[in-house]
């Protein structure tokens, strides 16, 4: 039977309608208008495509936002220079540096730059620690699509297996650390799951996967999860794009794992929209804490 598909797309649309009244009770309520900065460097054009889809949403919801555009040239100390503007310039509640940076730029000690309070992200050790103590300051934006869109679809993960394919401290880490979690913000239900870790070192990488109930596949590269690598009845979570030859590919061989899992996310339209969405939800919390404080 052909898997339910988990429709991040048409999640986010909704998500987007409820930020648009929240953001407009906010603005009502204290006048400050939620704004982005995000900040690309480089050509790389993903990266272009990504941010272009993040400031489109901002508009939609009434999140203003600003673009910092930076050659490939930039040195390290030019764009630590953008990120203590940013983080002095009251105007801005939340500032985005869109990764990878490219080649001879250091990505930590500019993440580690940003104001904690105004790292949408939540890539900054500061929230990473709060984050892995279980009282998070913001939620790491895919992580937290992968969950909402668990709890949208009520795909429950206390006491099951959740495998995730990848270490990335952008997915693989927190997605971790958030699931194996006692609570969540959709209750205890979608968290609670006996977590494994699986990476390129990985010993029999298709014996652990086929344990899994929900199985993140995170790891960039095209089609990597195969049908036999699933255990029928598992929800399937693409976390990856991927530039193919016959275009855009996540991680899951999707037509032949659709036919073994219940439910999978495609790509584009799954986890993808709701990354945007989080960073919106992000933004807004970000304000929020600033304008109050
Ligand atoms: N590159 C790939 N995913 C992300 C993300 O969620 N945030 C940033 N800043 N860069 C990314």
């Amino acid at each position: 039977m052909a898997a339910k598909i988990l429709d991040g797309k048409a999640l986010a649309k909704e998500i987007h309608a409820e930020l648009a009244q929240e953001v407009e009770q906010f603005v009502a309520a204290s006048s400050v208008t939620p704004c982005l900065a995000a900040v690309l460097v480089g050509e790389d054009p993903a990266s272009q495509v990504y941010v272009r889809n993040k400031e489109r949403a901002c508009g939609k919801v009434g999140i203003r936002s600003q673009l910092h555009r930076l050659p490939d040239t930039t040195s390290q100390s030019e764009l630590l220079g953008l990120i203590s503007e940013l983080n002095r310039d009251r105007s801005v509640h939340g500032i985005l540096v869109q990764l990878p940076l490219p080649d001879g730029l250091d990505d930590q000690p500019v993440l580690d730059a940003i104001d904690p309070l105004k790292d949408v992200d939540a890539f900054h050790p500061e929230n990473v620690g709060l984050l892995s103590q279980g009282r998070p300051r913001y939620l790491p934006c895919t992580p937290h699509g992968v969950q909402r869109l668990l709890y949208r679809n009520e795909v429950k993960t206390s006491g099951k297996h959740l495998v995730v394919i990848g270490r990335s401290e952008i997915v693989g880490k927190p997605v971790a650390s958030m699931f194996a979690q006692r609570n969540s913000l959709y209750g205890s239900d979608y968290a609670n799951a006996t977590v494994t870790i699986c990476h390129s070192r990985t010993a029999d990488l298709p014996s652990i996967t086929r344990q899994a109930d929900v199985l993140v596949a995170a790891i960039g590269i095209a089609r990597y999860v195969t049908a036999d690598m699933v255990k029928p009845g598992a929800a399937v979570i693409d976390v990856g794009i991927n530039r193919t030859d016959d275009g855009l590919a996540g991680d899951v061989d999707y037509d032949a794992v659709s036919e073994v899992a219940s439910s999978i996310t495609p790509v584009p339209g799954g986890v993808g929209p709701l990354t945007v969405a989080m960073l919106l939800v992000n933004t807004l919390r970000a304000a929020q804490r600033q304008s109050s404080s």
